[in-house]
């Protein structure tokens, strides 16, 4: 009776036993905690599997991106500041359609800052996609092909000029083959997508004549923006404009009236549709509309 007495105090809750039981409990709780993270993070971060494999919703993605960043010592090119530009528009007009030229370091970033949008990356180096997409599966990249090298700039400006393809009367992509700064082989989603936000982080415009250059992708996004059949303004963000090129074929088909910060090597441009414009789309008054 006396042991039987002794074992009911030791289970009271104020009992060494229930004391023991807790702890117990507890550490088993977080065990279970520790071992069903480190199962996930080890699934998803593996050697070639890496982030996101699976369709994650995007709540994961976004904590995959941020598990990503801590753990990477390559940093996107773009600075903090200049990231900035582009992420408070995310903030105010997201979740929106975001078509990015480039992909790289901030492709992650780019995507997770839109969850719940579309953000689509076209891409020149098709081996470079797959070193992207090995890590970053969840992200959706198209390969581009590009008519341009960076050495017929100004050639190509003089052949805007005299095709009437290029015009901004006809102002068209898709199957423009006469035009060589139209993206015409795109994919019909790129086409017939309306595109909220436009970043042109690519292709490379330094290092070597041959490479593509900037001018069809300005020119493209360019016309995609004028194109615009809904309501608003096309935001089209353009990087390196410490550059000739890049300087000399915003101004031109993005237009210095349209735009609305520059910050580092950065311009952000708000694009209206033609439908509001009247005359020259460059250098003319926007119609109230
Ligand atoms: C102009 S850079 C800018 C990329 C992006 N803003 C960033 O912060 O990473 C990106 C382009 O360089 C090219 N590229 C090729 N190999 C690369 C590499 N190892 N790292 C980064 N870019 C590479 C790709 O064509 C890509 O579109």
């Amino acid at each position: 009776m006396k042991k039987n007495n002794n074992n009911s105090q030791q289970l009271k809750p104020e009992g060494p036993w229930f004391l023991f039981l807790t702890v117990l409990v507890l550490i088993g709780g977080a065990l279970l905690i520790v071992f069903s993270l480190q199962t996930t993070s080890s699934s998803l971060l593996s050697c070639g599997g890496a982030l996101g494999r699976r369709a994650l919703p995007s709540r994961n993605e976004t904590q995959l991106a941020i598990l990503h960043y801590a753990t990477s010592r390559v940093v996107p090119q773009q600075t903090f500041e200049e990231i900035m530009v582009s992420f408070n528009v995310l903030q105010s007009i997201g979740p929106c359609n975001f078509l990015v030229f480039g992909l790289g370091h901030d492709s992650l970033m780019w995507a997770s800052l839109n969850p719940g949008g579309k953000t689509l990356f076209l891409e020149e180096d098709p081996k470079w996609v797959q070193t992207v997409l090995k890590d970053a599966p969840a992200l959706r990249a198209d390969t581009v092909g590009y008519r341009t090298q960076l050495s017929e700039a100004d050639q190509l400006l003089k052949h805007y000029q005299s095709e009437p393809d290029c015009s901004t009367e006809k102002s068209f992509l898709r199957g423009n083959d006469k035009c060589r700064l139209a993206l015409n082989k795109l994919s019909d989603e790129v086409y017939d997508t309306e595109w909220d936000m436009i970043m042109v982080d690519t292709p490379r415009g330094t290092y070597f004549s041959e490479a593509p250059g900037r001018m069809a992708a300005i020119y493209s996004a360019a016309v995609m923006a004028r194109n615009r059949k809904k309501s608003g303004v096309t935001h089209v963000f353009l990087h390196d404009v410490n550059r000739r090129v890049e300087q000399m074929y915003a101004e031109k088909f993005l237009c210095t009236k349209y735009l609305v910060k520059a910050e580092g090597r950065l311009w952000h441009f708000e694009i209206p549709p033609s439908a509001n414009v009247s005359g020259d789309f460059c250098y003319t008054t926007q119609r109230s509309s």
